[in-house]
């Protein structure tokens, strides 16, 4: 029997781009795509590829906690809420927002807010046993134990992937990531910096130092590597996330124990691919997919390593990665509802 799930947040891109994954999907039956102000509106009118779609639903709480899983696609504040309510009826969440993805103190700090769930804080080491950080090629066993899993930011899951491996070859303090996104990153609500006339033609950082990112990177990159710069960019495209990130090698690490290490991590992997070293991932490649592309370089001059990784921000970034994990935590094959494979040119 299929699994019953519902979107809180539909009428956002993370939220719409997941009704569109979940057409079809063998095992999910999506019974509720609720909106909050766009409630009522029919979801083509939003969104011209659901043709086929009706309209939003409401947010009724009593509703969606009798359904198997509850995807949140919506800012942080409404899922730190909605979340724990969920959670403690008993109902399965998968949360795309950052709510739960810091430890409490690491919310504090970097949200300015107490958490007022340190419970489900999914980077506390004393959280409960079912939180899980939604990152499944580093946190697998995990995400199928959870009853509420965090979904990485998109920033985060580009970086993690490419420097996770290899953060036992790097020396602490050296790790600096120079991140581009499209402008869906940001969501569908109009925002006077995203203007097509703004945007068009031009490239820019921003909420630098100290983007809201850096602390979910610092959290989750596995070993000691300390405090990391980070800088993320604006891009003239619509979606699709390009992650450069560079670190000093040790002085015993070499070329060779890079390659060997993204290989080890990735070659059994469905969704994320080693390019060959001198390769650059594009993020055109992953459109509308699933997939992470990355590769390494290593320049002997500076003992400097540089990885490259591309996503595309609403697939493994946002609602691919979702359903990823919505796969593991319900018992459903992983890949069900994906591919790796973006659409080109
Ligand atoms: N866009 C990305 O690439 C990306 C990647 C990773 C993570 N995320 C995270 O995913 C979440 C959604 O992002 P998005 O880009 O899809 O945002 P979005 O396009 O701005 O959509 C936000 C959604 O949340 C709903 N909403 C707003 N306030 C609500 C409330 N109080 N209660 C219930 N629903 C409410 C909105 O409903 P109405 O439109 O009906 O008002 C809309 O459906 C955010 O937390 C974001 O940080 C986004």
């Amino acid at each position: 029997m299929a699994h019953r799930i519902g979107i809180v947040g539909a009428s956002g891109y993370g939220g719409a781009e997941l009704m569109r994954l979940l057409d079809g999907h063998p095992a999910l039956d999506l019974a509720v795509v609720a909106a909050h102000s766009q409630a009522d509106t029919p979801v083509s009118q939003l969104f011209p590829n659901l043709a086929g779609a009706a309209t939003f639903d409401h947010v009724d709480l009593d509703v969606l906690r009798e359904l198997d899983l509850v995807v949140l696609a919506t800012p942080h504040a409404a899922a730190l809420e909605l979340g724990g309510r969920f959670y403690d009826a008993g109902t399965a969440v998968v949360d795309l927002s950052a709510a739960f993805r810091l430890s409490a103190d690491g919310f504090l700090e970097w949200y300015g807010q107490a958490h007022p769930r340190p419970d489900l804080a999914a980077g506390d080491p004393t959280a409960a046993p079912d939180v899980a950080y939604g990152l499944p090629e580093q946190h697998r066993d995990r995400i199928r134990d959870a009853r509420l899993v965090a979904n990485p930011g998109c920033y985060p899951t580009a970086t993690l992937l490419g420097l996770g491996p290899i953060a036992g070859l790097l020396e602490p303090g050296s790790v600096v990531i120079d991140a581009k996104s499209g402008t869906s990153g940001a969501g569908r609500a109009a925002q006077d910096h995203l203007h097509f006339a703004h945007v068009h033609g031009s490239l820019t950082a921003y909420s630098a130092p100290g983007h809201r990112h850096t602390g979910e990177i610092e959290r989750w990159l596995p070993g000691e590597l300390g405090a990391v710069t980070f800088t993320p960019h604006l891009v003239p495209m619509s979606r699709g996330l390009l992650a450069t990130a560079y670190g000093t090698l040790t002085e015993d690490a070499t070329a060779d124990d890079v390659a060997d290490a993204l290989h080890d991590a990735y070659d059994h992997e469905p969704f994320v691919h080693v390019l060959p070293t001198g390769t650059f991932p594009q993020t055109k490649a992953l459109a509308g997919s699933n997939g992470c592309q990355l590769s390494a370089v290593v320049d002997a001059r500076t003992r400097r390593v540089t990885v490259t990784s591309a996503i595309d921000n609403l697939g493994k970034g946002a609602a691919g990665q979702v359903l990823q994990n919505v796969n593991l935590l319900l018992g459903v094959e992983e890949t069900a509802g994906l591919s790796a494979i973006g659409v080109y040119p």
